[in-house]
């Protein structure tokens, strides 16, 4: 199952140089499972040709209103009543303009009205365009009206000039499509997330740190936002990139992550501890780098504070979602963890595996939760595990 399964979208393509990058979006929205019927504008198959987009969509594209074949197959409305989601990329000035407007004098702006799915809106213009009274007009009507806007990037645009205009990454746009095409069991609420390993320096070149990649805290962290919450994640040094829409801060050592969180965790309703947290550090960093000549052989080390345990002794109502990687034990170690840290459910994985756990996109886990259950999550990637993970975490503990 990939997240967007069984989901219709309709992808307005309208006039713009970007209107070639609707190639690469289409394919991306398949290959995450969804089924794509594109509709192209008389302005957008001035750019790119409905051949293309049909061989990509693999459904026949719709440039005409009054086109009396497709109109026969499936009709404007019912196109736009069995969408799941009405995308537009590139949408132009033009577009948004006609929307705010009401007015509907081609199949696409008659579908944007007729249609009761969410609509997501990506603008791509020149810059000046985008930054004009009528435009910013239009975005701010329609945002107050319910849609949703992808902002575009800034950058180098195709008429020269350099600014806010681009359409948006590809990524960005199938991500917000995904959020939207979830339901949002987590709306309004406050989720806090601790990812990836932490680095304990023993001088300037030298540090202590451990296998964790960061995928499974990333993963939960995505899961979250696209189940409705306000994400804040605190990873410590990992190779993936800042989720998007989502804020991120990036954090050293234990330390670093225990004032994170603990300040992000205040305002929290829940926070999940994916990370692999240092138990020790060396007792000090030295300021230089030790040669091996005056290196004694003996770092002595000092315990950190546990992030979790700080948090389980003063919680209020506070959800506590810790994650335990065994290598033997797996349920004795996780509900000890679980009780001795105050927490309401523990994600147990056994990390002597080699086909799951550490680096990989999979995983299989045992949820043991507070009040003495437990959840089976067969192998799985790590998203998927991250929403059953969610799911269950919202029934027990965050009811509506
Ligand atoms: N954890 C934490 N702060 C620490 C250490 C761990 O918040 N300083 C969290 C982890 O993020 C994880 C849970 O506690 O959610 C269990 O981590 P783990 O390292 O398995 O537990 P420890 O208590 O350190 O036990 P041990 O290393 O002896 O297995």
């Amino acid at each position: 199952m990939t997240m967007l399964s069984g989901k219709e979208i309709v992808l307005g393509v309208t006039g713009g140089i970007a209107a070639y990058k609707a190639c690469e979006i289409v394919r991306a929205l398949r290959k995450d499972g969804a089924g794509v019927r594109v509709i192209l504008t008389a302005s957008g198959a001035r750019f790119i040709t409905p051949l293309t987009l049909q061989t990509l969509s693999k459904n026949p594209v719709f440039t005409d209103l009054f086109d009396l074949i497709t109109e026969s197959e499936i009709g404007h409305i019912s196109l736009a009543q069995r969408a799941n989601l009405l995308l537009i990329a590139p949408a132009t000035a033009n577009i948004l303009g006609k929307i705010r407007g009401g007015i509907a004098d081609d199949l696409l702006s008659t579908v944007v009205m007729a249609t009761s799915a969410p609509v997501l809106l990506a603008p791509a213009m020149n810059s000046q365009m985008y930054a004009s009274p009528a435009v910013r007009e239009n975005v701010e009507v329609l945002l107050e009206r319910g849609f949703t806007f992808v902002d575009p990037d800034e950058g180098e645009l195709a008429c020269g000039t350099v600014g806010p205009g681009r359409l948006a990454d590809t990524e960005k746009i199938v991500e917000m499509a995904r959020i939207l095409l979830t339901e949002k069991i987590l709306a309004g609420k406050r989720v806090v997330v601790g990812a990836g390993p932490t680095a304990e320096d023993i001088d300037p070149v030298r540090y202590l740190t451990n296998r964790s990649s960061g995928k499974m805290g990333f993963a939960m962290a995505v899961a979250a936002r696209r189940f409705g919450a306000d994400v804040t994640l605190v990873a410590g040094p990992t190779r993936l990139p800042d989720p998007l829409f989502m804020k991120t801060i990036r954090v050293r050592s234990a330390e670093e992550m225990l004032g994170a969180v603990g300040t992000a965790a205040e305002a929290a309703d829940a926070v999940v501890m994916a990370a692999a947290v240092a138990d020790f550090r060396p007792e000090s960093a030295a300021p230089l780098k030790i040669k091996k000549e005056t290196f004694d052989r003996r770092i002595s080390l000092v315990p950190t504070e546990d992030i979790l345990s700080s948090l389980g002794r003063s919680r209020g109502s506070r959800v506590l979602v810790g994650f335990a990687a065994e290598t033997n034990d797996l349920e004795g170690n996780a509900v000890e963890k679980m009780r001795r840290k105050n927490l309401d459910a523990i994600v147990a994985n056994d990390v002597s595996r080699t086909d799951i756990g550490f680096g990989s996109d999979s995983n299989e886990v045992r949820v043991y939760f507070s009040d003495g259950t437990a959840l089976d999550l067969a192998m799985a990637a790590k998203d998927a595990i991250a929403s059953a993970v969610w799911r269950a975490v919202c029934r027990k503990f965050l009811p509506g």
